[in-house]
């Protein structure tokens, strides 16, 4: 019998989980909870909020689902895996205690020093006062991060000590941000990329690299968003780099997060730069990256059903295979976005787009795709050269049609240099 799967989450993370998984000969029927109006024409959605745990759970044993695979972080920091693993539901994705490499940036620097996981230093307040004067000891620029999960918002690269001051004032003394810790980092430079392993204990399987692209507008120019782009095929990462970066960094992780008894069963997301010094980890996330999954898993030749399965029954793996061409995604963006917003404007042109068109924020409304979120879709064309990925990424992103939109023009910029 086919196989039945449940993707929790709405976004293009989840629209190319849920495309990876149309594609297995295994797979007989796929739902999505809450899904959009792109994963809809893919997927059956159900109308079930990603954190709400109990719902979840009862679809998946009234369903007699097979394999549940979670996007969001925020419904692994809810809990829904270790409630489905009570039940004896088979789920991809980490615990709420293994989630922690995410949700606390004080947990996951603890974790790099005790490990000697190569990082930024570090220093951790919950004191306004004692933060504000271990940062008059520093040089700027300096970088702090709010501890907590703060859905990309909580990181401040500070340029000056006016700015590292506000930061602290709104991190520590403000109630918005609910008075957590913060962390103080070295500032580090040099290139990101992204590397994201599925991993089961010890046992790790890396997917292609990626660089995301957060900055709002062409030339790396405004706002930080949840990202406007990305693309595989980094010129700047050499098979030693990848090396390093397994052998120095994912696999040490993985064995240190079995180590202290909160082993990993889902993704580790590396967010890693390349300094003068060696590669080092920015973050840790405990999941599929966005947008950088809607580059990565088109390129995923083997069949994702597998892996899935390995990992959530906790068994080896046979290691995936991937096509060696490069991808370019371009995110289509609502204007206004990071800020406010409209909504429900109307989507067209999406039939003659010669590429994958993964939708992030979009409904359906009287027959018609409107837009409903920040960030809209994503377009991802795949070729043999990055040149040529981005050349038709860029024309074919034209074709979408719609009032409000907006979107970069230079993803990839970094490689061409
Ligand atoms: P994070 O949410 O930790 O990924 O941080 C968001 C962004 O802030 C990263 O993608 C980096 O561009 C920047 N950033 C974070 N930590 C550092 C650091 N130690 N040095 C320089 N830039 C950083
Ligand atoms: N692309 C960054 C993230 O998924 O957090």
């Amino acid at each position: 019998m086919g196989k039945r799967v449940l993707v929790v989450g709405s976004g293009g993370r989840e629209h190319a989980i849920v495309d990876a998984l149309s594609r297995s000969p295994q797979v007989d029927k796929i739902y999505c909870a809450p899904g959009n109006a792109g994963i809809a024409l893919q997927a059956q959605t159900v109308a079930i909020k990603d954190t709400d745990v109990e719902a979840l759970k009862a679809f998946a044993t009234q369903q007699g689902i097979d394999l549940t695979v979670v996007g969001p972080e925020a419904a692994l920091a809810a809990g829904v895996v270790d409630a489905f693993r009570a039940e004896g539901l088979k789920i991809f994705g980490h615990t709420k205690s293994s989630t922690r490499i995410e949700s606390s940036k004080e947990f996951a620097k603890q974790l790099m020093v005790k490990y000697n996981i190569p990082t930024a230093t570090y220093e951790a307040f919950d004191n306004y006062d004692e933060a504000k004067a271990y940062v008059e000891r520093t040089d700027v620029p300096t970088v702090l991060k709010y501890d907590g999960l703060a859905a990309g918002k909580g990181v401040v690269v500070a340029m000056t000590a006016e700015e590292a001051d506000e930061a602290l004032k709104d991190m520590l003394l403000d109630e918005s941000f609910g008075r957590g810790r913060v962390v103080i980092e070295q500032y580090l430079e040099g290139p990101e990329f992204s590397l994201m392993c599925f991993v089961c204990g010890d046992k790790l399987y890396p997917m292609p690299v990626a660089q995301d692209h957060k900055r709002a507008y062409d030339g790396d120019k405004g706002p930080n968003t949840g990202g406007m782009g990305a693309y595989t095929c980094l010129p700047f990462i050499t098979d030693e780099d990848m090396e390093y970066a397994m052998e120095q960094i994912m696999r040490p992780t993985a064995a240190a997060m079995v180590a202290e008894g909160c082993p990993l069963t889902g993704v580790l997301y590396g967010g890693l730069m390349k300094t003068k010094e060696g590669i080092k980890v920015i973050e840790f996330n405990a999941r599929f990256g966005d947008p950088e999954t809607e580059v990565v898993l088109p390129l995923i030749s083997s069949d994702i059903y597998d892996i899935f399965e390995a990992v959530a029954e906790g068994r080896d793996a046979q290691e995936p295979t991937w096509e060696s061409c490069a991808t370019l995604g371009i995110v289509l963006a609502s204007k206004g976005y990071p800020g406010s917003y409209e909504k429900g404007y109307a989507i067209t042109g999406l039939e003659a787009v010669d590429g994958v068109v993964y939708h992030m924020g979009t409904s359906a409304k009287e027959g018609q795709i409107v837009t409903a979120g920040g960030r809209v879709m994503i377009v991802v064309c795949k070729a043999d050269t990055l040149a040529a990925a981005h050349a038709k990424a860029n024309a074919e992103v034209e074709k979408i049609k719609c009032d409000n939109l907006f979107h970069r023009t230079d993803i990839g910029h970094k490689a061409f240099k």
